[in-house]
């Protein structure tokens, strides 16, 4: 194909503009300060926090992260400073970050904790968009995990949008039946966007000792080995809803990317991959825009839900 120049990156989720749809993954990327010296945060799309929770949490004990062949299991457990900490000492810093974004990724045991914590994220400025990450074990139901039950999710969301002053965009859990199913409720419950796979439910095995090699037993998979299977789950919940996805799992390269938004996605999200290369997620970032201009696309939002059959 011909070359059509400087190809136009910028994708709108939510009515948010980023100039590039690749984005920092929660969990993987601080709280964005961390990583100022090392790649420049204004030539990436967003970047998203780590989890925060009403309380700071100290998260699990280790070992709590392994490498697999085909990628990284880790239990963390949601470790983080606590929603008060982060507004207090954290966002100050994020905000002298000229012309970063950044999301807030946030999460709770009860719906209370999630409607708390986006109430006080509510009263502090530089946060785009608060990333709802529905995987987290519900307390007050038995620990079941608030994105595996429909109703659930539809009533979370539901909550959180009724106090929410920023646009919510809900992270879906893969460990579930139908993933076009999960989102659909998000979307009735109101979210304007969906970002999907947070990590598979995993398990492996010190064959010598006999015991789990991750001490919370169950780790989340991620990495290049869900990748396909990522993929296939952005275009089923695309196939199913109209708000804007957000896909993720397993990018490593640029392709990665172009695969994603052929399959339905509006952006991208980088997370294992940081761990190998910090500046991953740049390089992925930079590498769209050249894969754009080598393939003449003029703008990378046409590639969306471009698959054909
Ligand atoms: C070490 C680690 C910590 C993570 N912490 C969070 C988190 O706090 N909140 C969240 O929504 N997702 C979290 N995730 C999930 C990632 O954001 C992402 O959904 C997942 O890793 C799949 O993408 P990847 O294959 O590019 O890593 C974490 C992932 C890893 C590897």
């Amino acid at each position: 194909m011909e070359k059509t120049g400087v190809p136009d990156m910028r994708v709108t989720i939510a009515g948010v503009e980023l100039q590039s749809p690749v984005i920092a993954a929660s969990g993987t990327f601080g709280y964005g300060i961390e990583f100022d010296e090392i790649l420049s945060l204004q030539k990436i799309g967003a970047f998203i926090t780590k989890g925060l929770s009403l309380e700071p949490m100290e998260g699990n004990q280790a070992p709590r992260l392994i490498e697999t062949s085909a990628g990284m299991m880790n239990a963390i457990g949601l470790q983080n400073v606590g929603v008060e900490t982060f507004v207090e000492k954290k966002l100050p810093e994020i905000r002298k970050l000229r012309g970063a974004v950044c999301f807030a990724n946030v999460f709770g045991f009860t719906i209370e904790d999630c409607v708390a914590v986006v109430e006080k994220l509510n009263e502090a400025e530089g946060i785009a968009i608060y990333e709802l990450n529905a995987s987290c074990p519900n307390t007050r139901h038995g620990g079941m995990v608030f994105g595996t039950d429909p109703g659930l999710l539809e009533e979370l969301t539901q909550r959180v949008k009724a106090v929410s002053r920023r646009p919510l965009m809900v992270k879906l859990s893969p460990n579930v039946t139908s993933i076009g199913g999960m989102a659909l409720a998000a979307e009735r419950g109101g979210a304007d966007a969906v970002s999907l796979v947070n990590t598979f439910v995993s398990m492996a095995i010190d064959i010598e000792t006999r015991k789990p090699r991750i001490k919370n037993v169950t780790a989340g998979l991620s990495g290049p080995a869900i990748k396909p299977i990522a993929v296939r789950m952005v275009w089923e919940a695309a196939r199913a809803v109209k708000i804007p996805v957000v896909g993720m799992g397993g990018v490593l390269r640029a392709e990665d990317a172009v695969e994603f938004l052929l399959a339905g996605a509006t952006a991208v999200q980088v997370g294992t991959a940081s761990y190998a290369d910090p500046r991953a997620v740049e390089k992925i970032a930079t590498g769209l825009r050249k894969w754009c201009e080598a393939h003449g696309v003029g703008k990378v939002s046409e590639l969306t839900g471009g698959l054909s059959s």
